[in-house]
This record gives C-alpha cells, sequence and structure tokens, in this order.
C-alpha cells in the first residue's frame, strides 16, 4: 500500500515525520509526491483547505531558480489577496526536514527542496526503479484502487504508408511520433495496440499488377520490393497519362469512335477491370495483389525494426469489408445524414452541424456514382470495426495535419451515426510539415534511403575525428545508429504542429541539441561507469551526503523531475516536452564533470559521485528508450 511504501522510503531518513498517503500520490515511483503529499499535510494543518485542493495545485516549476515546485496561491480558491494569504500562512509555517520555509510577494508560493534529504530520496528510487523509473503504470489502469480489475486498451494507428507510393515526410513523421505514443502510454501501463493501416487497395492496384505483368522482374521483386513496385508504378502510369492524352486529342480531331476504343480497352480500363476482379475475390488477381503486400510488409518491418519499431495489426484499406460499408451508408441513408447527389451520396455537414461548423465540413462524398466506397467511408468503416474489435478505452491516429479535415469528417459521421462514445474514444494527433527532404540522389522516396543517407553522412562526420574515430569499434554500426538518432530527435525536437526543414548538416552535429549530442551524453556515462569499475554493493553503500556541491545538488533536483516530466507528456502529447527536459538535464551534467571528478577522488567521494551520475544515466537512458531511440554504450 501507499503507506507501506512512504515508510519503507522515509525510514531511510532520520527523523523524518510519517507522510500522509493521498489519491494520485506514487511515492514509491515519484520521489516529488513525497514532496507533494509533504507540503499538502504543511498547508492543510495551516490553512484548514481540503488536501483535494492542495494537492493537485501544487505544480512544477519550469527552472531550478524558481524552485523545485511551485503552488499557484489562486488554485487553492480562498478569498483574499494572494499575496496576503502567504504572509498569514507563512508566520504559521512549521520547521520541516523536506523543504526550506518559502517566501513570497507574489501570488506563487515557491518550495526549494533541503538537498540533504532530496538526495537519499532520489538517488535510491532511481536506482531501485532502474529502467522503469519515471513510469508510473498505475495510469492504465482501469481503476486505480483495484489493479485487478486490469488495464486500460489504447489503439495507436501511425505510419500507414501507400503500397507502391513513396513513402513521404508525413509517413515519416506520423511513424517516429506514434512509435514514441506508443511506448509512452506503455511506460503508463496501457495496453498498447499498434496499428498500421496501410493504403493497399483501390484502382491503382489493378494498374499496378498490369504494370508488373508489363515491367515486373521477380528478381527485383524479391530484392527491393518497396522500390520495384514503385517503378513499375511510376512506368504505367506515364502510360495511363499517355493514353488520356491521346483520347482528348482523338476526341478533338472529332475521332470519336477511336477515342472511345482507346477508352474501352486501354491501360486504364484494363486496370479498372482487373481492380473488379480483385473487389469480386478473384483468386488469381488476389493471389498477386496479396504477394506484392506481403513482400512490402516483410520489407517494411525490417526498417521499423531498425526504430525500435513494431506493429501487433497490418490493417489497411482492404481490409475494410464491403459489407460493413454498405451497411452503414444504408444507415446514412436512412438517418438522413447522407444524401444523393448526382449519383453520388454526399454528406452536407451545414445541415448537421449548424452554424460555421458544418459549414467548416464541407460536403464530402462517401461513395461514388459507381457505387465505389472512399477513403472516407473505409475510415468510418474501420473505426468502429476496431472498437469491436479491441473495445479500446482510447483509440490515437498519428496523421498529418493535411488531413485534419478528413479526420473530423469522420469523427463527425461516427458521431451522427449514433456512436457518441466510439467519437469520443477517438483522438486525432497531428503534425506539420518536413520542409526539404531530400537525399543525394534527389527528392526522399523511402525510409531506408533517408536512413542510409543520413548514416552515410554520420559516418563522414565521424571521420573527421581521426582518432576518436579508429577508437570506434563497429563505425557503420555506429554510423547507422547515430543517423537514425539524429533524424528522429530533429523531428520530435518542436511541437508537433509546426513545419521543420530537413537539415542534414544540423542534425548531425555533435553540437546543439542533437541526436548525436544526447547519445554522446549518454555513451560518456557508460564510459565514466566502466572506467570506476565499482560493484552493485560499493555503490548501493555510498554515503550521499557527501554530494554537497551546488553541481551535484543542481543535477539531483532536475533528475528527481524526471517522473513529473513523463507525466505531464501524458497531457502533452509532444515528445518535445520529454526532449526539452533531456538537454536540459544533460546540459547541468556535463557542466557538472569538471567539478565533480570520479577518477582521483579519494572513495568515499568516488562511491557517491558513482551513485549520482548512476541516476543519471538511469534517467538519460530511460528517456531516450521512450523516445524510440537506441542508446549508445561507446562511440
Ligand atoms: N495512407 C494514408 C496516406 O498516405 C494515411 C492513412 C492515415 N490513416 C487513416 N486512418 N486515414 O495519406
Amino acid at each position: 500500500t501507499t503507506t507501506d511504501s512512504v515508510d519503507r522510503l522515509t525510514a531511510q531518513l532520520d527523523g523524518l515525520p510519517p507522510i500522509d498517503p493521498y489519491p494520485n500520490c506514487y511515492p514509491d515511483t515519484n520521489p516529488q509526491d513525497i514532496y507533494r503529499s509533504h507540503i499538502t499535510s504543511i498547508l492543510h494543518k495551516i490553512t484548514g483547505i481540503d488536501t483535494k485542493i492542495i494537492y493537485p495545485a501544487l505544480q512544477w516549476t519550469l527552472s531550478l531558480d524558481k524552485g523545485d515546485m511551485v503552488l499557484p496561491i489562486p488554485a487553492l480558491r480562498v478569498k483574499g489577496k494572494p499575496a496576503d494569504l502567504a504572509q498569514q500562512w507563512l508566520e504559521k509555517w512549521p520547521e520541516s526536514p523536506l523543504v526550506e520555509k518559502p517566501s513570497t510577494n507574489t501570488a506563487f508560493l515557491p518550495f526549494f527542496f533541503k538537498p540533504g534529504p532530496l538526495a537519499k530520496i532520489l538517488i535510491p528510487s532511481a536506482r531501485k526503479n532502474g529502467r522503469e523509473f519515471g513510469n508510473n503504470t498505475a495510469n492504465g489502469l482501469k481503476d486505480p484502487s483495484d489493479p485487478s480489475k486490469g488495464k486500460k486498451r489504447i489503439v495507436v494507428e501511425f505510419s500507414s504508408p501507400n503500397i507502391a507510393k513513396p513513402f513521404h515526410a508525413g509517413h515519416l513523421r506520423s511513424t517516429i511520433i506514434g512509435g514514441f505514443l506508443s511506448n509512452l502510454y506503455e511506460a503508463a501501463g496501457w495496453d498498447v495496440v499498434r496499428i498500421n493501416y496501410l493504403g493497399d487497395w483501390g484502382k491503382q492496384y489493378g494498374l499496378l499488377a498490369q504494370g508488373f505483368k508489363k515491367y515486373g522482374s521477380e528478381e527485383a521483386l524479391a530484392q527491393n520490393p518497396i522500390n520495384h513496385l514503385y517503378e513499375v508504378y511510376v512506368k504505367i502510369s506515364k502510360e495511363v497519362a499517355d493514353e488520356k492524352e491521346e483520347i482528348a486529342k482523338l476526341t478533338q480531331e472529332g475521332k470519336t469512335a477511336e477515342a472511345q476504343a482507346l477508352k474501352d480497352s486501354g491501360v486504364d480500363e484494363e486496370a479498372r477491370r482487373y481492380f473488379k476482379l480483385m473487389t469480386d475475390g478473384d483468386a488469381d488477381a488476389l493471389a498477386l495483389w496479396k504477394r506484392f503486400r506481403d513482400l512490402s510488409i516483410t520489407r517494411y518491418k525490417e526498417t521499423y525494426a531498425r526504430l525500435n519499431i513494431r506493429f501487433d495489426d497490418y490493417s489497411g484499406e482492404s481490409q475494410v469489408s464491403e459489407d460493413s460499408m454498405n451497411q452503414i451508408m444504408q444507415k446514412m441513408l436512412e438517418k438522413g445524414i447522407a444524401e444523393e447527389s448526382e449519383g453520388a451520396l454526399i454528406v452536407d455537414f451545414t445541415k448537421h452541424v449548424p452554424g460555421k461548423p458544418g459549414k467548416a465540413l464541407e460536403k464530402p462524398i462517401v461513395r461514388k456514382k459507381d457505387g465505389t466506397a472512399l477513403y472516407l467511408t473505409r475510415d468510418i468503416s474501420e473505426l468502429l470495426h476496431r472498437h469491436e474489435k479491441y473495445q479500446f478505452d482510447q483509440c490515437i491516429y498519428v496523421i498529418a495535419s493535411q488531413q485534419d479535415l478528413h479526420v473530423k469528417q469522420f469523427f463527425k459521421i461516427v458521431e451522427l451515426l449514433g456512436y457518441q462514445d466510439i467519437a469520443s474514444k477517438a483522438q486525432h494527433v497531428n503534425f506539420g510539415l518536413v520542409l526539404g527532404m531530400s537525399t543525394r540522389r534527389g527528392t526522399a522516396k523511402f525510409l531506408d534511403d533517408i536512413l542510409r543517407d543520413v548514416g552515410d553522412h554520420m559516418h563522414e562526420v565521424m571521420r573527421k575525428n581521426d582518432d576518436k574515430y579508429k577508437q570506434v569499434e563497429n563505425p557503420e554500426a555506429t554510423a547507422d545508429i547515430l543517423g537514425i538518432s539524429s533524424v528522429m530527435v530533429q523531428d520530435m525536437s518542436g511541437k508537433r504542429i509546426n513545419n521543420y526543414h530537413f537539415n542534414m548538416e544540423t542534425m548531425t552535429s555533435f553540437e546543439g541539441d542533437t541526436g548525436p549530442y544526447l547519445q554522446y551524453a549518454h555513451a560518456r556515462l557508460c564510459s565514466i561507469t566502466r572506467k570506476a569499475a565499482l560493484s552493485e554493493e560499493e555503490i548501493a553503500s555510498a554515503d550521499l551526503s557527501l554530494l554537497t556541491e551546488i553541481h551535484a545538488i543542481n543535477l539531483i533536483r532536475v533528475l528527481a523531475q524526471w517522473p513529473d516530466v513523463v507525466q505531464n507528456t501524458l497531457r502533452t502529447l509532444e515528445p518535445t516536452t520529454i526532449l526539452t527536459y533531456l538537454f536540459k538535464m544533460t546540459h547541468v551534467l556535463s557542466s557538472s564533470y569538471d567539478h565533480l571528478r570520479i577518477v582521483g577522488s579519494e572513495p568515499g567521494l568516488m562511491k557517491a559521485r558513482m551513485a549520482l551520475y548512476d541516476a543519471a544515466l538511469i534517467v538519460l537512458n530511460n528517456g531516450m528508450r521512450l523516445l524510440g531511440l537506441s542508446p549508445l554504450e561507446r562511440m
């Protein structure tokens, strides 16, 4: 229970009063909660204000000079001028073993933690929780007070490329952000289902089959299915474009019969017929398409693995049942959500969502004149199906902001159909564009090409420092991981919604807030650990009261924020919340090395500092893995 764990932790601290348990107080996993609880109890005694109001009002600070925790006094909802209230309360403030007596003349009451006890709380907690430090699995419980009721389930749909089409920047960002969000929810104790919703259905796959018969090579397909299918697709698409031009020319010249003949027997028509065979379930037509799909997935899996990503399900547009779509369209008609318009079926949102919002949602088509369903229709059906299949508590779509309208439309239609509950569990996590993403071979088309190119570039950067380069055991593999880290960190540095420029030079630099910088910080901590060569027992027995230097104290204070940072990220769903913190922490860390040497220090100090660096390594390693990076131990 909470009380037990508080007792266990605080037993290490002499003369500390017992700490009261509160809802959402997890002292075992989050050292900050010990302070929250302690400050809440003091304030409650002084003010009589309900602890339920005080506890959640205590916030983290943006920088250490503002304290370790802060209370915005207005959040307590009591009458009076905040600064005056503070003065009255502070007169009654008791001596605390954990926090300094606060002072203020603003509406904020800042708390500074006493350094001695903080070291003794933070370092053992980080080391005990290890790879789990920062995670709070209670978060994902259906009922936090009763773990036997099980976990909440979240479906995260991300990446979702189109077969035989380029893997563009939008897919890259969706992959990176989606992978991160999946890790985040998993760390928070949710049952996470990762779904890749492939673009794998439509007339273009009939066209691709035609193209393969003409231009395809089994050998090339086996070797690199993704690139080969794209090449084939480009060639056959060119034929269709030429054919269209020819038809237009013939029509213009009045040769209508010839134009019609070309329309009836051309590549485009053949593709349409082939796709018709596919939708009718023709075994041969489907077998070829399935081979393209399976081979592409196999290849994608290899690339995803390099990014530490795996999917539980490769769904896709092809997997949406025609039957269920027909039923939904029928229901839309019956409920008056959809209406006929020039032979097609449309949703006029102005009729269903009054005022400006309705207008903004426009009038999308849900069924074409020829009876075929659209991208929009598939998404409606797929969401309902997903809910039935996974019974999720939440479903996240990681899709570019270019598709904001599309997502709003299908969420709204699901709601109008009467599934308010499902619609309310669906959430769009969007993001901006990547500008200028190109490789040396031209505009970037495939994930593999991008990663290889950045890896090559990284290799060159490494070669510039010859002495260091010679010490790297496996330079290619290291360059590869550094390259991937460069791309990922650049992508996650800003807020998701912002566009950014794909800049090979800046992202691969070891200076500035980059992936290589983080990797370097990690490798350096690993190297310090190896050189110190202390046993686990030696580190565990360290006298932490020796950590008195300002650099040590500030590092401990920053490290103590980590579990709160993860909690906050569950609110922002922004990878930059994690990254900003990791850079802040590594800056404090790197400025401390000169002041907190290990080699040459006397044994007691050596052990204490090693315990501190170990806590820093745990936080950095956990943060990097949460982002999806592969932390390097040497470089
Ligand atoms: N395949 C789509 C594209 O490349 C993205 C799919 C996004 N997911 C969805 N459920 N619509 O644009």
